[in-house]
């Protein structure tokens, strides 16, 4: 068995301690005890995430002792963390907090895999809707291990220009995007434009996940998202599943990039625009090897 596969397996071990763990939470009477929020009061934290992300980082030192982790709850200040050559599992124990406090149904378990400060494994799973997302790099991403990612045809008759684009963006956790970008960059009349519906696209969604936001895309149900202020946590894993499904992801270090100028996605930017694949990649065949190098090259890298 591969590094790799050993890996994954492993992620998905933990993601479904951490499932389970959501579900109870969810569906009981004590999923507001020790209800607190953290620098923002839009920043809600509760026990159930703690409690996950201490067990999950206790499953992966028993079995990986050298590995590092990089966890929402433990570097709750979010500026802590730093990405080494060593193997780094990336978790948040729950995302959309605020979902799984008010029960709205998207919240999930996030783990992300770095080898060489590049992803290997991303295994998002939400448990309340049964869903989970996966990819190993170079192996394509899934839904529930059956279904390659896409499902649906993004050359379908649905979307055809711009205009008709399902977009997703997040009020996030940067509310005041001015105090980020320059006015004048691209990317804030994006934000702008997004959020105030302007945009001349088809529908603009916001599910309160930001690793569900990028898994909609990688299965074909949305066409852009676009953040400010998302942790390396939010996004680790479903970056790789966005790209293993034939997506590209940009982070904003230089405003007013263009996606022809894609370069090394960067964490610390704390932006994403995300697209999903631009051609089909049927899900019932491997990728040819023209597709192969085409999603290699794409930002992630
Ligand atoms: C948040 C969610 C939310 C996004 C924020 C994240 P949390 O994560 O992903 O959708 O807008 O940027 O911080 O706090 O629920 O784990
Ligand atoms: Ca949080
Ligand atoms: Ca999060
Ligand atoms: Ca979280």
């Amino acid at each position: 068995m591969s590094e790799v596969t050993e890996f994954y397996n492993f992620a998905l071990e933990v993601a479904h301690y951490g499932g389970n763990k959501i579900k109870e939470g969810y569906y009981s009477q004590t999923v507001s005890s020790n209800l607190q929020s953290k620098a923002d009061p839009c920043d809600l934290v509760t026990q159930y995430d703690q409690e996950i992300e201490r067990e999950a980082i206790k499953m992966i030192k028993d079995k990986f002792p050298s590995h590092r982790i990089i966890g929402e709850e433990s570097d709750a200040a979010g500026e802590k963390w730093s990405l080494t050559d060593d193997p780094t599992w990336i978790i948040d124990p729950i995302d959309g907090t605020s979902n799984f406090v008010h029960r709205f149904p998207f919240v999930c378990i996030s783990i992300g895999v770095f080898v060489k400060k590049k992803p290997v494994v991303g295994v998002v799973f939400n448990p309340i809707l049964n869903e989970l997302f996966t990819a190993q790099v170079g192996k394509g991403a899934y839904l529930n291990q059956k279904q390659r990612l896409p499902i649906f045809d993004p050359t379908s008759a649905v979307v055809k220009s711009p205009r008709d684009c399902m977009v997703i963006s997040e009020f996030g956790g940067l509310r005041d995007s001015a105090s980020l970008l320059p006015k004048s960059s691209s990317m804030y009349k994006f934000a702008v434009a997004a959020q105030e519906g302007g945009l001349g696209c088809r529908g603009i969604r916001c599910l309160g996940s930001a690793a569900l936001d990028l898994c909609q895309l990688a299965q074909g149900s949305a066409d852009v998202y676009w953040e400010a202020g998302p942790y390396i946590w939010d996004i680790a894993a479903a970056l790789l599943i966005l790209k293993e499904s034939g997506g590209f992801a940009i982070s904003s270090a230089s405003p007013n990039m263009t996606l022809d100028q894609a370069h090394k996605f960067d964490f610390l930017a704390r932006t994403v625009l995300a697209v999903r694949s631009l051609a089909p990649v049927p899900s019932d065949r491997p990728r040819s090897q023209q597709e192969n190098i085409a999603a290699d090259s794409h930002a992630l890298d």
